[in-house]
């Protein structure tokens, strides 16, 4: 059951130790292992190593595996070390002679990279799209709450006037820079590394850049040592991209539980989305918005958590490298969940249109009202003056109106320019 298996018995308790939940998280990236080893049959039956009947079988039996795989009936059970054994054994059970070719020119280091890289390039076009979803919905309630002012603070202390579609759409142009970085992910995840082999190559005629073409890389990493070293580095990039959503995301959440407070009550949401208390009968939670806030606040730790992991490993293949799958395969499930529960909540977001009615809002307008000074011709510091001792005695009465008419301010929120900016950040036509 052991690929490297020279008829000793490995020790149950390390075997044990260093499969840990392997197994598992292969069972996520197995289809993806599939993909590549069918490119990898069919340059073998180019360069000549599998003769063409070998070539037809093992890819139709991998074919097989790809839908048994669909099919959720491809288990990897104990005593498989990984996804790649367990391919092979099937390969050679089903097949013989031809199943014990597979593995010419290539090693389970350059397998498993290959099979991440693909993985990964899906996972990111995937968050590509369900940001753009997000992106669209966000777009969507700044243009119908445009008008309807919402205090913006500084220091959480009152400040200036804003609205709620400065504030939605403040976090969708936001998300463009998170996919800027996705994108940047992307593209290093979309060299091909396989032929690189145990990470230095092998003595077969490989053909790297077909492999490249029928797996739909953009290019492929040309230096076999480079090739391997791009096992943790691809994982930490993807990593970044993901950590700059969850930042976006946890700080919405954090607005979104403060404008939920009772002390501020800017926002609320259907019942059906809070939580009770067991004592407190009056209570509507947003406990939802604190997960997303504690979740993300964690995912921004995982760009560390690779690092640490890797920093000082020498170049070549080390196991180490096998725990990047355990902290980054996780963090992908846990940020795809929380997109999409505030996808979901945020369709159903309810505004309070009257904030300003509260006194306590006034002083939002002391700048305007200031410059207004201005405009009719006193100087700047004297107007502040004026207006600080009108504040101090009691009598500031402000006109509840706001005419910031610059771009991106109140007036012109600038939805279109922000739209196209979106679409050219990642397109969703180029996959690239
Ligand atoms: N499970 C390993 C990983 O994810 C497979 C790669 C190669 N294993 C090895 N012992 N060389 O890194």
């Amino acid at each position: 059951m052991k690929l490297w298996d020279k008829g000793g018995t490995p020790d149950e308790h390390m075997d044990r130790f260093t499969v840990g939940n392997d197994r598992e998280l292969d069972q996520v990236l197995v289809g993806y292992d599939v993909m590549a080893s069918r490119a990898h049959a069919e340059m073998l039956g180019k360069i000549g190593i599998l003769d063409p009947g070998e070539t037809r079988a093992i890819l139709r039996e991998l074919d097989r595996i790809a839908e048994e795989i669909r099919a959720e009936s491809f288990p990897i059970e104990a005593p498989f070390e990984d996804m790649h054994s367990k391919i092979e054994y099937e390969l050679t059970r089903r097949l013989g002679e031809a199943g014990k070719k597979i593995h010419t020119a290539r090693s389970r280091n350059d397998q498993v990279l290959v099979a991440l890289q693909l993985f990964l390039k899906d996972e990111l076009v995937g968050f590509r799209d369900r940001i753009r979803t997000l992106f669209d919905l966000l777009m969507a309630l700044a243009e119908e709450h445009r008008d309807i002012l919402l205090p913006g603070y500084t220091h959480l202390q009152v400040a200036m006037p804003s609205s709620f579609g400065l504030w939605f759409s403040a976090y969708a142009e936001t998300f463009i820079d998170d996919v800027h970085l996705l994108r940047a992910a992307y593209r290093v995840a979309d060299q091909n590394p396989l032929g690189s082999a145990a990470g230095y190559g092998s003595s077969f005629p490989v053909d790297r850049a077909f492999t490249t073409a029928r797996m739909g890389f953009e290019t492929q990493k040309f230096n076999v040592v480079a090739a391997q070293m791009g096992r943790g580095k691809v994982e930490r990039t993807t990593a970044m991209g993901l950590a700059s959503v969850a930042g976006t995301l946890s700080r919405m959440a954090m607005d979104i539980c403060l404008f939920m407070s009772q002390n501020f009550g800017f926002l609320s949401f259907p019942d059906s989305l809070t939580t009770g208390s067991s004592i407190m009968p009056h209570k509507k939670n947003p406990d939802l918005f604190e997960l997303v806030r504690a979740k993300c606040n964690i995912l921004q730790g995982l760009p560390n958590q690779l690092a640490l992991l890797t920093t000082n490993l020498p170049s070549g293949y080390h196991r180490d490298l096998q725990l990047t799958k355990a902290l980054l395969l996780p963090a992908i499930e846990d940020l795809k969940a929380c997109l999409e529960i505030t996808t979901t909540s945020l369709r159903s977001v309810r505004v309070n249109r009257n904030i300003l009615d509260d006194p306590r809002y006034d002083y939002l307008f002391s700048v305007d009202a200031l410059n207004a000074l201005v405009q009719e011709g006193m100087p700047f510091r004297e107007a502040y003056k004026e207006m600080a001792s009108l504040i101090e005695s009691g009598n500031f009465r402000p006109e509840k109106k706001v005419k910031h008419t610059h771009q991106g301010s109140l007036g012109n929120l600038c939805l279109q320019e922000i739209r196209l900016k979106m679409e050219a950040a990642w397109p969703p036509a180029i996959p690239g």
